[in-house]
Formats: C-alpha cells, structure tokens, sequence
C-alpha cells in the first residue's frame, strides 16, 4: 500500500480532477459496501493523490443516499490519512456570498435518517469520539496556508449547517440557521465529518459558495436554479489547482 498524500472528495459539480496524472482507478468493497463511483489515484505534482465524486461521476447518488462509511473507507483502504471534502454550499452570512471559497472550523447537524457512525453492528466498539473541533486543526491550518501562499481568496472559519435535503431549504430554516449560528448551509457534510473522526482520518472541509441560501441574499425572491449552482461552482474553482498545489508542496 502506497501511501496517499492527499484524497479529496469532490461535491456537486466536481467530478473529476483533470490535474491527476498517470491515473489508475480503484472500487474497493469495503465492509460497508460499495463507495460511490470509483477512485481515482494518480499523482500531482509528484505527489500520490487520491479523487472520488461523492455523489457518483454521474452525480446519481443523493445526499442522504451517499455511503460515506463506504466512501471514506475506501480512501483509508487504499492508504488515505488526510481527506479533503470539498463541499458545494449555500451562503447565510455575508462573507460567504456566491463564488466565495471557505474552510469552515464549526458545524451544526441538522440530518436525519443517515448511518452517522461506524458502531452500527453489533460486537463493534462504541466509541465515543471527541468532536469539540469537528474538522483537523493541522489540516484546516494547512489550507488555509495554502490559499494564502496561491494568493487564493478564502475565508478562514465559518459555520456549516448540514441539512438533509435534496430539497433546498425554506427560508424560514435559513432564518433560524442563522440565528443557530450556521454561515453556511450544504447537505453533505455530516455524517463525514463524524466518520471521518471515528475512523482516525485527518478531516477539512472546503466550502465553494455556489448560491446565497433561501432569503440570504439582496434579492429575498430569488429563485435558485441549478445552472446558477453549477456556473457559480465552475467560477469559484478556478483557483483550486493552484491550492492542491501549494497544500501538496507543504
Ligand atoms: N442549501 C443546501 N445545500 C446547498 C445549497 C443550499 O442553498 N447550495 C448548494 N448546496
């Protein structure tokens, strides 16, 4: 087993990493079943790098349907210590409007109905894992550093509320998100935030603002249209190569 440098995860409208090079693909089954679509393990500036769509290269799979215990165990499987969620969201706040780029340090679960731990079957350990700081500091550091030397905007820290969709949320659920404290609001990021810690996985996520949630935005009428998320998400990822690059580079 080679070890992997760095696995990443891609969201809504990030299905593929074009920069991996000499790629192999891999869909390892693991004692959770099947991941979502393969994983792609090639190198990127010398560096072994691991690339799975979380919701399937075809985005077949929904929210709440994601096995993330699969997902994650499959990169852990093939050598991945340190995951990277990358996350499509809506903004709440106004430093997290659309196109912006965030890592956030804090999460609210709003899900429901998920397979949220890996002590489901019986005669497995309960664990009881610390959660105060639900994303790796070092990792979140890292990222953060990283924007910083690509001279890539991104805020450091927020708030994400992860909800159940796939519908998108009222606006009355914004107005208490935010009054929660949620500047950001996404479906996909628990349980892997959990999961990840409980399988021993170093963990951050980072946020691509595709849309101002429900009512967040100028325009409290405005209707959010898929293309906007996916024009939103394309623009908002320009500078990601130059961030993996300047992460991997240490
Ligand atoms: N809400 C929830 N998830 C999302 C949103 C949103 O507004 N935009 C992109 N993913």
């Amino acid at each position: 087993m080679t070890d992997i440098a760095l696995a990443i995860i891609g969201g809504t409208g990030l299905y593929k990493l074009a920069e991996l090079q000499d790629v192999t693909s891999h869909e390892p089954r693991t004692r959770y079943g099947m991941p979502s679509g393969p994983v792609r393990v090639g190198t990127l500036d010398g560096h072994r790098v691991a690339f799975m769509a979380r919701h399937g290269e075809g985005h077949s799979v929904p929210p709440h349907k994601v096995n993330y215990r699969a997902n994650l165990a499959a990169l852990q499987a093939l050598g991945a210590r340190r995951v990277l969620a990358l996350n499509t969201v809506g903004g709440i706040t106004e430093r997290f409007g659309p196109r912006a780029l965030a890592c956030p340090d804090q999460l609210i679960d709003y899900t429901w109905g998920r397979i949220s731990t890996i002590c489901e079957e019986e005669g497995t350990e309960v664990l009881h894992v610390d959660f105060g700081e639900p994303y790796t500091r070092s990792l979140r550091q890292a990222v953060v550093a990283a924007a910083t030397k690509a001279h890539v905007v991104l805020v450091d820290g927020g708030c994400y509320g992860a909800t159940q969709g796939p519908r998108l949320e009222t606006r009355a659920e914004i107005v208490r998100m935010r009054r929660d404290g949620c500047d950001l609001v996404g479906m996909t990021g628990m349980p892997e935030a959990g999961l990840a810690r409980e399988m021993g996985l170093d963990y951050a996520c980072l946020a691509i603002v595709a849309n101002w949630a429900a009512g967040a935005g100028p325009d409290p009428d405005e209707v959010i249209t898929l293309q906007d998320v996916l024009d939103n998400v394309s623009a908002a990822s320009a500078g990601l190569p130059a961030l993996l690059k300047s992460l991997l580079a240490g």
